[in-house]
């Protein structure tokens, strides 16, 4: 992911401080990331207390949401501050990205504009944009190939041309904070995580799903120092950087990642299991092609009492939502081992430290 370069902004004190948006944890150091999930456990166990009085952030979701709406809003809202909640297109203009566009098309304002004026009403911005997150029962038609979508164009416009901090609530590329709430759930229920086996496996679903959040999910175990298996059939590889940084950071905290279509030795001895159904990056936009493709995946492709019979006595992760008795039998997420309420209620500590963590580091000026 081309990264949008932090902003060097000079306090009154003097000081030149690097001012960074959260569109993705591929710019952070493992130690920053660390020092995230120890701020998320000291808010969540009421060690230490945000103060977000007087602060407000836009909530921008082009597409629908449930967990990262109302955590946002909440986290805001229990510490003071003010969440604005924002459709665009819905009841907005419609907003364009492109530099150089004659917008005599369906778009109505430019991010040159709607972002710097945002950023006088309000401290934060959050977007959701993503083209695969669709309410419906079939998967959104994109025109896009996975190497246009991936580079999450009209996220990194709009940050550019923001003020205050923008973070990514899921795009194409990223989930980046359900990458945080998932390493707060794995270090909460595993102890120590390290050394001990996470597996993120592939699940069969009737759409194609976005890639973001298996991205992060991948990203948020290897930082931990798991032994991180991916487990999928061939043809649903992750994106190329994302495998990259998971092996780096696993490797790096003293874990390892494995790769793998071998579904009995993956669920073996396994400590963590995390299903997340996407679409192949070889069928980006022939969708009708990969559903034929995959049918033959279905038995074989759900987490059920069997398998999780054979790990470790694992915890079971999900982001949710989730379509039950086809990701997931009944009998795993009604089971004792189910984390996926807790994983959900995470969200919300790990974004409440976020939010305090960017407002301290915007404050320079
Ligand atoms: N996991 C997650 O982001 O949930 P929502 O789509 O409901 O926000």
């Amino acid at each position: 992911m081309e990264r949008v370069a932090a902003q060097p902004v000079q306090s009154r004190s003097g000081k030149t401080r690097l001012k960074r948006h959260f569109l993705t944890t591929l710019d952070r150091t493992l130690p920053e990331l660390r020092e995230l999930l120890e701020r998320a456990r000291r808010i969540k166990s009421g060690a230490a207390k945000p103060d977000f009085r007087g602060k407000a952030m836009a909530l921008l979701f082009f597409n629908a949401s449930v967990r990262t709406r109302v955590s946002f809003e909440s986290g805001l809202a229990r510490f003071g501050g003010h969440p604005i909640h924002v459709q665009p297109g819905k009841e907005t203009y419609v907003f364009e990205h492109r530099d150089g566009v004659v917008m005599d098309g369906p778009t109505q304002e430019h991010v040159r504009e709607v972002a710097p004026v945002l950023s006088r009403y309000v401290d934060c911005i959050g977007i959701r944009k993503s083209d695969l997150i669709t309410t419906g029962a079939t998967t959104a038609e994109v025109t896009g190939s996975w190497n246009e979508l991936r580079g999450d164009d009209f996220l990194k416009a709009f940050a550019k041309h923001a003020t205050v901090p923008v973070v990514n609530m899921e795009s194409n590329f990223e989930h980046p904070c359900q990458e945080l709430a998932d390493r707060l759930t794995l270090a909460e229920k595993l102890g120590d995580p390290r050394g001990k086996k996470y597996v993120l496996t592939w699940a069969w679903h009737p759409k194609s799903l976005p890639l973001a959040t298996p991205h992060s999910q991948l990203l948020s175990a290897a930082a931990l120092g798991m032994r991180v298996v991916h487990l999928r059939p061939p043809g649903y590889d992750l994106d190329p950087e994302v495998v990259a940084v998971a092996r780096q950071r696993a490797e790096a905290s003293g874990g390892s990642l494995e790769i793998t279509d071998d579904v009995d030795a993956a669920y073996a001895g396994a400590h963590a299991v995390c299903a997340k159904s996407y679409g192949g990056i070889g069928w980006y936009g022939r969708f009708d092609d990969e559903r034929r493709d995959k049918a033959a995946l279905r038995p074989r492709w759900i987490v059920d009492a069997d398998k999780m019979g054979r790990t470790a006595d694992a915890i079971f992760m999900h982001c949710l939502p989730i379509r039950r008795n086809v990701k997931a039998t009944d009998g795993v997420l009604d089971g004792s081992r189910s984390v996926v309420v807790d994983q959900a209620e995470n969200r919300l500590w790990a974004q409440v430290a976020l939010l305090e963590q960017l407002f301290e580091e915007w404050r320079a000026r």
